[in-house]
């Protein structure tokens, strides 16, 4: 059973009365001169609709009305960019009148249509600055055609404040596809981590770009629709670039490897990060630094539940990365910038300072978590207030990824840390009791 025609019924639901909202599709990026990226729907409309075509919008009042507009089926045009679904489709699937499927070219009529006497337009202004102009018009119209009697919206309100909260609780038929779209991930990673060694065993030598051409196989053999994000293949110091997307780097048998990379399927996102030794066998202190981010990826998958915090997520993973900093003794001298933001040379043994101050963020400087679903890092809010998080709740899924970063420049730290990168990337989503990774 297809859920989107009960979100559109919710969404309608939560629309105050006297509101209009409209969801259009991206227009097409070109990549150069007359070729184009490949065509992504936007997450809005596909997780209303479930329709990944071009020219696609969407129209709906408080009221109840529906209104499609989808391309028109024509042979010789499908025989050059393949079929669309045609409106007698848009219709059958959404269970419509046929009155209420319309052309592309109708969009800028109907929506002047539905605008009489109405409110609010909820529209994600922002993104297209071409169609905002053309929206803004629309409603310019409206309101100086008044003397009739007829009203037009005096507000506009961003079409994210009603459909990003229901993004944010995922469903059963969401969290199938995200458990299948990091099953393809999760077996990729684990299938490049054995090629990697053999690699290594035959060769001496594993090269980036094969290790993400390998990886990319492994997702679509896995039956996945795209690379959720520019997948990162970054061997040794590489890895503390944080969006490393070169991949023109070549790992040797001493170095780590470290992949984030995930598949998307329907349009979901998966995004998982492993980091692992090239040869198979960890050296002493790529072994001690991973053991502390592992360590802090457990303590902070134990706060992964309802009623929790992704505050408290971050605290556990902050706790336990400080502990093992300050074992490994990377705080006895470190330059942090002060106040007028000179770089001065500080010590510390002090875990509540190094806390309170973060002198951490030298080697740990993102957060543990983001939002995850059809945009890898996905929409909802964060926070109730500034400062206070919202509480986790059931259906809400987001990433653990815990790291540890010492760049081949810090010459401060001892010769044998410098290089090394761990970051260690799981995907959970809050389930009544607990969490589901
Ligand atoms: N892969 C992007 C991220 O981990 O946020
Ligand atoms: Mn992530
Ligand atoms: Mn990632």
């Amino acid at each position: 059973m297809q859920p989107y025609s009960d979100r559109i019924k919710k969404l309608q639901k939560k629309m105050p009365p006297g509101s209009v909202l409209l969801l259009t599709s991206p227009a097409a990026a070109v990549r150069n001169r007359d070729a184009h990226y490949p065509f992504r729907q936007s997450s809005d409309l596909l997780y209303l609709t479930g329709i990944w075509e071009e020219d696609f919008s969407l129209l709906i009042n408080s009221d109840g009305d529906i209104n499609m507009f989808c391309q028109v089926k024509d042979p010789e045009r499908e025989r050059w960019v393949g079929s669309v679904l045609g409106a007698d489709e848009v219709a059958r699937r959404f269970n419509l009148p046929a009155e209420n499927v319309f052309t592309p070219g109708d969009l800028f009529n109907q929506l002047q249509k539905m605008l009489e006497n109405r409110k609010a337009l909820y529209y994600s202004f922002g993104n297209n600055s071409e169609l905002d102009t053309k929206i803004l018009k629309v409603i310019h119209s409206a309101a100086a055609n008044t003397r009739g009697g007829k009203t037009a919206p005096d507000t506009l309100v961003h079409a994210s404040t009603l459909v990003h909260e229901m993004r944010l609780h995922k469903d059963e038929y969401e969290i199938e596809i995200m458990q299948k779209a990091c099953d393809i991930s999760a077996r990729a990673h684990n299938h490049l981590i054995e090629y990697t060694r053999r690699l290594i065993a035959n060769e001496g030598k594993a090269t980036e770009y094969e290790m993400k051409a390998f990886i990319e196989a492994e997702f679509m053999r896995g039956g996945a629709d795209f690379t959720a994000y520019g997948s990162i293949v970054a061997s040794g110091a590489s890895a503390t670039v944080l969006h490393y997307e070169r991949n023109g780097g070549v790992a040797g048998k001493n170095d780590l490897v470290l992949v984030d990379a995930g598949a998307e399927l329907q349009g979901y996102a998966s995004d998982i990060t492993r980091t692992f030794p090239a040869s198979g066998k960890f050296s002493g202190m790529q072994q001690q630094v991973y053991s502390i981010v592992l360590e802090a990826q457990k303590k902070s998958l134990l706060s992964c539940q309802p009623g929790s915090d992704l505050g408290k997520v971050h605290d556990a993973t902050i706790k336990v990365l400080v502990e093992g900093l300050l074992e490994m003794g990377v705080f006895k001298k470190f330059p942090f910038k002060n106040k007028d933001g000179k770089e001065e040379m500080l010590s510390s043994n002090s875990k509540e300072e190094i806390l309170e101050k973060k002198y951490y963020r030298l080697f740990y400087m993102h957060l543990t978590s983001h939002f995850l679903g059809l945009d890898v890092h996905d929409v909802g809010r964060y926070y109730d207030a500034p400062e206070k998080h919202r509480p986790l709740e059931k259906g809400m899924a987001f990433t653990v990824e815990p790291g540890l970063y010492f760049p081949a420049e810090d010459d401060f730290l001892r010769p044998e840390l410098l290089g090394i990168v761990v970051r260690i990337e799981d995907d959970v989503v809050i389930t009544s009791e607990g969490h589901l990774n």
